[in-house]
Order: structure tokens, then sequence, then C-alpha cells
């Protein structure tokens, strides 16, 4: 039985969160594979708003949830997502034993660093996401397995802190205001609570997969976030791009047949970094506080723009989307025109997708259509009962990817959802 991807195909903040748990009903498992909580996923059914940074949106419907090898882990956040959630004891949650886990020297080394960029800063989170992925690969992390048990704990810290705290006093001038034991008593604490939802991720979501079970795969951030593809340096430590699924849980890049694409009507961005159809203005200001674009879990104010095709059609390049999901389109409503980016112009040349130098990009300038603009009323549930002008906005995009725009997003309630 073949799985299910949902991925960011922007700058993240889709509305990842409102498709997966739209799609976990039918799902047995709903799995976290890349990322920390720099993500924020937010669903709301009726009066009640989740804001989730590490356990999968499926929890909201009481399915099993998994946090796969390739995430990082913030115990003392996930400690507190859990406890806002209703029903926190039920949570049927699984932790693979090999995700790395964010220590307090990772956020303080993360702001050391962004401070000491200057002008030159990422904008990142400042959830020390960066520098744990860069542990990892420098073999200097310390796993979930070693929090859960907590002779390897001390042992593992043992190694690690003095160098730690002698990068930040010696190099970046930080002030490390925790001492190896104060942080080892909070996080063996931790360690001990969460060991029983230690499991091995890879292997469960294979026997899932083969006794027919339904996986939905949870992406996190977006496509030109990604480490590789994205547009370096202002990108995340991790891989939003469908194909660390794969390497995220562990099983095969075959998995998954069906990959959601996930976009935004228009375009967002946080942090810093090109954005071809940025807005600014009063006009920004209007879009941005119509759709809330705030972020989930910094709350800064995200820069928008208008949609870009050819943004899009890259991202579906280097995903593969079988199909898209266009979230927020009702904040587009009562608008008179709009613009959308179909192709961009650099160096005179006319191009269809981005190229791959973040400098060319923040040299592209787009190429605009200008199309009708329509009304959303939020009270249509079929695809026939959007106006005409906002349909052809959908065929538009559907034209310039050549896959189909399969579910569409009128509002935050679970119900606001059109299906194709
Ligand atoms: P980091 O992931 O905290 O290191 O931040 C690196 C860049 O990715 C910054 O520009 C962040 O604003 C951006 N970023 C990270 N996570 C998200 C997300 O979930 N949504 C949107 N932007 C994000």
């Amino acid at each position: 039985m073949p799985a299910t991807a949902i991925i960011g195909a922007q700058f993240g903040d889709e509305g990842k969160g409102k498709i997966t748990d739209f799609f976990a009903k039918q799902a047995d498992i709903v799995v976290r594979y890349h990322g920390g909580n720099n993500a924020g996923h937010t669903v709301v059914v009726g009066s009640n708003k989740f804001k989730l940074h590490h356990v999968p949106s499926g929890v909201v419907h009481g399915k099993r949830v998994l946090i796969a090898a390739g995430v990082v882990i913030d115990p003392r956040v996930l400690d507190e997502e859990i406890s806002r959630l209703p029903d926190s004891n039920e949570i049927n949650l699984g932790i693979d034993s090999r995700a790395h886990i964010i220590m307090p020297w990772h956020n303080l080394q993360d702001s050391a660093q962004e401070q000491s960029k200057g002008s030159a800063k990422i904008g990142t989170t400042g959830r020390g996401i960066g520098p744990c992925y860069a542990d990892k690969a420098f073999r200097s992390g310390i796993r979930f397995e070693d929090l859960a048990d907590r002779k390897r704990l001390q042992k593992r810290m043992g190694e690690i802190f003095p160098h730690k705290k002698k990068l930040l006093e010696g190099v970046y001038g930080a002030k490390v205001e925790f001492t190896e034991r104060e942080v080892f008593a909070q996080y063996s604490a931790l360690g001990e609570k969460f060991s029983k939802n230690m499991c091995d991720a890879s292997l469960e979501v294979h026997n899932a997969l083969r006794s027919g079970k339904q996986v939905l795969f949870e992406g996190a951030q977006g496509t030109f976030l990604d480490n590789d593809f994205g547009t370096y340096p202002y990108v995340t430590s991790s891989h939003p791009i469908s194909g660390s699924f794969a390497t995220g849980i562990g099983i095969s890049p075959l998995a998954a047949t069906k990959i959601i694409g996930v976009a935004k009507a228009y375009t967002t961005r946080v942090g810093e970094g090109p954005f071809p159809t940025e807005i600014e203005g009063e006009f920004a200001k209007k879009l941005r506080d119509a759709g809330s674009e705030y972020g989930t879990t910094t709350g800064r104010p995200r820069r928008v723009g208008w949609l870009d095709l050819a943004l899009l059609k890259t991202a579906h390049r280097l995903n593969g989307f079988t199909e898209i999901a266009i979230t927020k389109l009702d904040v587009l409503s009562g608008l008179e025109k709009l613009k959308v980016c179909t192709s961009y112009t650099l160096d005179g040349k006319k191009i269809e997708q981005l190229p791959a130098s973040t400098d060319d990009i923040a040299r592209c300038k787009p190429n605009y259509e200008e199309l009708e603009g329509f009304e959303i009323t939020g009270e249509e549930t079929r695809f026939a009962d959007l106006q005409l002008e906002a349909r052809e906005y959908l065929r538009m995009t559907e034209e310039h990817l050549g896959i189909p725009v399969s579910v569409v997003s009128i509002g935050a309630e679970r119900g606001k959802t059109i299906l194709r």
C-alpha cells in the first residue's frame, strides 16, 4: 500500500499542517521526518487552534504519530507541546532512537552565529536547528537513544560539553550560563520521561506499508529552504524536498506514490534571502494582515508576494509532485486584479525556472500576467461553486505545472477544504 507525502512548494508556511490534518483522517500513521521545532504547523478544529512544532499533525485525529530519524528534537519544547494538547496522556507517539537532540548549546550557538554575521544574518528561527544538524554531520551529536539512557547521556555530554563551552566562549564570546550538571539533570529527566516512546520508525513504517496500512509523510519548511536546492545560504539545515522522506525515515524512495505539493495562492517568506515576486508598501501590509502572515514559531511578520508559477515549476522539478494543494485562496478575495509571475528575465533573457545561483535569483525580474480578481464567500464546497475567475487562477497553475490542483483551501477550518 503506497504512502502519501505532503511537501511545501514555496518558502515554508504554505499550510501543510492543515492539509496533513485533512488527509490524516484516512491514515493509520503520520510521520515527521526532517527539521525540528523551527516548524510551526497550525491545525484549526472548531474553536480550537493547535500549534504544533514537533508532534506530527495527525495527533489531532488521535493517530499513531512518529518522529523519524531525520528530525532534530528539542525535548524541552516537545514536553511543553505535549502538555498543551488535550488528552496529552493518550497521545500515541513514537520517537526514532536515532533522532538527534537539540541541546542548550545549540540555541546559544545559533544566536551567537547570527549575531556575528551582522547584516549578513540568515534570519534563523533561533531554535538551534543549524548547529544541531552541523554537530550530527560532525559526529558530535547526541541521539535520542543517548538521551533515554542516563549513563550514555552522561558519557556523551562529558565528551562534548567542555569543547562546546570553549568554542562558545572563546570563539563567539558568548556567555554560557548553564553548567554541564544542570543540563544533565534537566535532559536526563526528559530522557526518562520519553524513553517509553522510543521506537524504530524505519522498521515500523516499513511493516505498516507491507501490511497495507496508510502512512502519511508530513514535510516541514518549504522547497526553497532546502539546504542544497534552496536559496543558499538563506536556507534551513535539512531537506524539505520530497527526496528526504526516504533518508529521514529510512525507507524506499518508491514508498510514496502520491506527492502533494502545498502552495499558498500567493507567496510568503520569513527571514532573509531573495524573493522575486515580493511586494512592499501599503498593499503588502494589507495582504499580510488579510492572511495573518505572522510566524507561528517566532511571531515575525512574513514577507509577502504574488503567486510565482516559475518558482512552483522549479519546485515541481525538484519534488516530482503528483498534484498540488492550493491554500488561502480566500485571502485574495475582493482584489480587483491579480498578478501571477510566469517567467523571469535574467540578463535580458527570459527563463522559465529559478536559476541555481542565489545571486542570480536575486537578479531575476518577474514577468507577470494580470488576471481578473474574484470573490470567495466561504460557502463554496465544490470546485464548481468557485467563481469562474477563481477557477481560471487555478487552471493557470495547472497549465504551468502540468499536474492537477486537487485540493483548495478557502479558510483555516477543516471544513473549508474543497477536494476535487
Ligand atoms: P532555521 O531553520 O531556524 O535555521 O532558519 C533558517 C531559515 O529557514 C530562516 O530564514 C527561517 O525563517 C526559515 N525557516 C525555518 N523553518 C521555517 C518554517 O517552518 N517556516 C518558514 N520559514 C522557516
